[in-house]
Order: C-alpha cells, then structure tokens, then sequence
C-alpha cells in the first residue's frame, strides 16, 4: 500500500513549536492539565508537551467514533472518560483531528457539564472544517485538512500506520 505523504516529520515538528510557542504565551507559567484524546491524539501529544514550559499534568482519555472504517459512525463512545477534579483549573484538551465534530462537542459537553474549569482549550493537530457538523472551532490547530482520509502520527486505517512519523493518505 503507498501512502502519499501531506505533511512531513519536519512539517509537523515544527508546526507543533509554534504551537507550543503560543500556548506558553498565553498559560504565561500558569498549571496546565493536558488531556490527550486516545489513541489518535498520542503522538501529538506526547510532542507537543515537550514544548511547553508550563508546570503540567497529563491525562489521558479514550473515545471512539470510527468502528475501523473511514467515516465516523455519527456516535461518540466514551470508552474510558475518567478524569481527576478539574474545577478551577486551565484544562487544554489535544486531539488529533476535527471532523465532523462530534468527538470534539461531547468532550466539550462532557467537561462544561461536570467541571467549572478556570479556562478550556481544544488543541487538534488538523482540522478538516470542510466536514463539520457541529459548531466547534478549535481554539488552536496545525493545519486545515482536505476531506480525504488520513493516516500516520497516530491517526489510524482499522489500527495500522499510527506509527508512521508523517501524514498522508493511501494511495488507492
Ligand atoms: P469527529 O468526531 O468526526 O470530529 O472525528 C474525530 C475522530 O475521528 C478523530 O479524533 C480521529 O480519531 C478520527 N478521524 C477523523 N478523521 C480521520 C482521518 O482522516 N483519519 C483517521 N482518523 C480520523
Ligand atoms: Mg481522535
């Protein structure tokens, strides 16, 4: 199978310090908890904290919507959502890809419902607007993907190619 790279290691190295560069800018010191959205957001996850320079917490959360195909099922399954107290604190949720949506609002539901955070921001590595279905924005992403399916830095086809260090889709 031949995957056509879209954004090289390179690319989203250094997309992630800029990234990180604005999130310093804008926690200025203040304690952040980092809730990475498994299993898709690891990679970014992992690599974005290494940029930041904020006294941090992580926790890790697993949701799903693919049943192994390429296109969401429309259902949110929240298969591992506990989270410690997070009232009053900055909680930056890091995902790995808008698109419907759907993933991003019942995180967001979920939290506003529970919790009186000090601030909540959602962080995705690619947002595909041209898919959305809800009215979330991320308040901060990598790069606007075009609707086509993606692979690599822990986005999945049915499991496989989490590990490439790039992204790109598979060549038909
Ligand atoms: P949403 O709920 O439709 O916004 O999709 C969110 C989740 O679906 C993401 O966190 C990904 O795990 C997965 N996903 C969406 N698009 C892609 C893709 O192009 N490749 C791999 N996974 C995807
Ligand atoms: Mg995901």
């Amino acid at each position: 199978m031949k995957i056509n790279v879209l954004y090289s290691e390179e690319k989203i190295q250094a997309k992630i310090k800029e990234l990180a560069e604005e999130m310093n800018k804008f926690y200025n010191g203040e304690e952040v908890y980092v809730i990475c959205a498994l299993k898709g957001a690891i990679m970014f996850a992992v690599d974005l904290v290494k940029h930041l320079n904020m006294p941090l917490k992580m926790e890790f959360i697993r949701l799903s919507s693919y049943n192994g195909g390429t296109k969401s099922s429309g259902k949110v399954n929240a298969v591992d959502i506990s989270l410690p107290d997070l009232n009053d604190k900055n909680v930056l949720i890091v995902e790995d890809i808008v698109d419907t949506g759907l993933t991003a609002k019942f995180l967001l539901d979920f939290l506003n419902c529970n919790f009186h955070t000090k601030s909540t921001k959602f962080c995705s590595l690619l947002d595909k607007k041209i898919t959305r279905q809800t009215d979330v924005e991320p308040d901060y992403y990598g790069f606007e993907a075009d609707d086509k399916f993606l692979v690599g830095y822990g986005l999945d086809y049915d499991g496989y190619y989490r590990n490439l260090t790039y992204i790109g889709y598979i060549e038909k």
